[in-house]
């Protein structure tokens, strides 16, 4: 890579002569052909696939913005001359004070929802198109771990401006690390550095917002970048570019990513910063979906808001950590019994675990699911105690990890000979339909107070939820699929 070829040349120009001072001591040109010029991806890739230049360019804006924002802004939790804590005051500051702060908070507070948006699509193409399969099973790693880290960074930011809901969102989430057995009511205190959410939580917070996140953020891209730049990319067709080549070892239905994806990759740019730009001056609070109108409220914590609710986009993960109650942990532990003994069947496993597995899930029905539905029957209220010693609390923290934990298991979980939507069959089309169904329902209802009604439909699409990366071993193998063409179909 680093041969003559690949060292720039001066035409006898300024420039060029600086360039070629540049590139005798710093792989300037190299990078750019093996990054960008002679990168050479499918030429079929279609709206889709803005969503990852997307992501990158919301990520420089939220780091250029924040910023600006650290500048004036005070992690302070105590309270000002006029009574009002000075981390808030600070943000109101921003907004009445700073030149232009205002913008640079909205645009920074939009760019948090727009992230995620633009997180979501591009995950989802990842379903649509098979990208996770091998071998960009890493790549999707990559992807999950900076997902995970979003929702930290995004947690984390949520408590800065100390509002109403910044405070009561972080003692709620804080709080669930208490239900961990032994370790946990220390744990909590421990995360907070005090006894409720204070002044110690918010310097912390923010010291994870502004380094520490941020910091791991950029490292897990470029380490994405560079694992997408060692396979190669993934098409809407799901077929290897890279097993036709030409004689100088070109593949033949790709394109050089400059000025080709460069040029095309701004049409998503602009019609982004249009949406974006429409937001932030005509609807910062977006109905209070982006800002949450409690959060105009100094924290107070002698005063709990009567219904404390996550950003929109915690909300899904949300709805499946409150669809566990009580009484739905023994049909929980019946369902996850079942669908394994689905995968175990089929599997080459011994018989003899087979039938250990088969006595395992019918122990569980007898223990669990019997005495459940009778005890439904006759209106007393299961305790989860009873049947698996720990509180529902509990279980549904390990549930709303695993919703997120699970989507990593992907590239394992799908069996399909195929990797594209286009040539898998409807079954598979049916199931994926049924699950974002599932997934926007468990999104909506979070954002809703609980009622009996409410918590049976978010139980039912937990369990849609579940079952749809569970039972893939199953279903991706019986679905009727088309076969895959050779080359790329334009
Ligand atoms: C800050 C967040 C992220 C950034 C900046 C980012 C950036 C990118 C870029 C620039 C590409 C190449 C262009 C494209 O294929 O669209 C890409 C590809 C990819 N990303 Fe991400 N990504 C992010 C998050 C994620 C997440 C959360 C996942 C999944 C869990 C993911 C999975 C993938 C996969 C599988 C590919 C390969 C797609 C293919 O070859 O078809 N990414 N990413």
């Amino acid at each position: 890579m680093a041969g003559s070829e690949n060292k720039y040349k001066s035409d006898g120009s300024l420039a060029g002569a600086a360039l070629e001072w540049v590139d005798a001591r710093f792989p300037a040109t190299s990078l750019w052909k093996e990054h960008l010029s002679e990168y050479y991806a499918p030429k079929n890739f279609n709206f889709w696939y803005f969503f990852g230049s997307l992501a990158l360019l919301v990520l420089v804006l939220q780091i250029v913005t924040g910023i600006f924002l650290v500048m004036h802004f005070k992690p302070d939790a105590s309270l000002n001359a006029s009574g009002v804590p000075v981390a808030f005051a600070s943000v109101e500051y921003i907004m009445r004070d700073v030149p232009w702060g205002w913008l640079v908070r909205y645009m920074h507070s939009t760019g948090a929802s727009a992230f995620f948006v633009v997180v979501y699509l591009h995950m989802f193409r990842g379903l649509l198109y098979g990208s996770y399969r091998k071998p960009r099973e890493l790549i999707w790693i990559f992807g999950l771990l900076i997902f995970l880290c979003l929702m930290g960074e995004a947690f984390f930011g949520y408590l800065l401006p100390w509002g109403q809901m910044s405070f009561w969102g972080a003692q709620v989430i804080v709080n669930l690390f208490s239900a961990i057995p032994v370790i946990g009511p220390d744990l909590s205190i421990w995360l907070r550095g005090d006894f409720v959410v204070g002044d110690a939580t918010l310097n912390r917070f923010f010291s994870f917002h502004v380094i520490a996140m941020p910091l791991v953020l950029l490292g897990l891209v470029a380490a994405h970048i560079i694992a997408l730049h060692e396979v190669g990319s993934n098409n809407p067709d799901g077929v290897e570019i890279k097993k036709h080549k030409d004689s100088n070892g070109i593949p033949l239905d790709g394109i050089p990513f400059h000025p080709y994806y460069t040029v095309k990759d701004i049409v998503g740019v602009v019609v982004f910063l249009i949406v974006f730009s429409a937001i932030v001056f005509f609807m910062p609070e977006f109905g209070g979906y982006f800002l949450e109108y409690n959060n105009f409220v100094p924290a107070d914590p002698l005063k709990t808001p009567p219904h404390i609710a996550p950003v929109w986009y915690f909300t899904p993960f949300y709805s499946i950590l409150r669809a566990v109650t009580s009484d739905f942990v023994p049909f929980l532990w019946l369902f996850l019994a079942l669908v394994g003994w689905l995968c175990v069947r089929p599997s080459r496993l011994p018989l003899i675990v087979k039938l250990g597995y088969l006595g395992f899930v019918g122990a569980m029905f007898i223990l669990l699911g019997v005495p459940a539905v009778l005890a439904s029957w006759v209106g007393i209220k299961l305790t989860s105690i009873l049947f698996v010693g720990l509180e529902a609390k509990f279980w549904g923290v390990v549930a709303m990890g695993g919703s997120v934990v699970i989507i990593g298991a992907l590239p394992w979980l799908d069996h399909s000979p195929v990797k594209s939507i286009r040539y898998k069959g409807s079954l598979y089309k049916a199931i994926l339909t049924v699950f974002v169904v599932a997934f926007f329902i468990l999104g909506y209802l979070g954002v809703l107070a609980p009622t009996p009604m409410r918590t049976l439909v978010s139980q039912i699409c937990s369990l849609i939820y579940f079952a749809f990366f569970l039972l893939m071993p199953w279903y991706s193998k019986i679905d009727k699929c088309k076969p895959e063409p050779e080359r790329v179909t334009g």
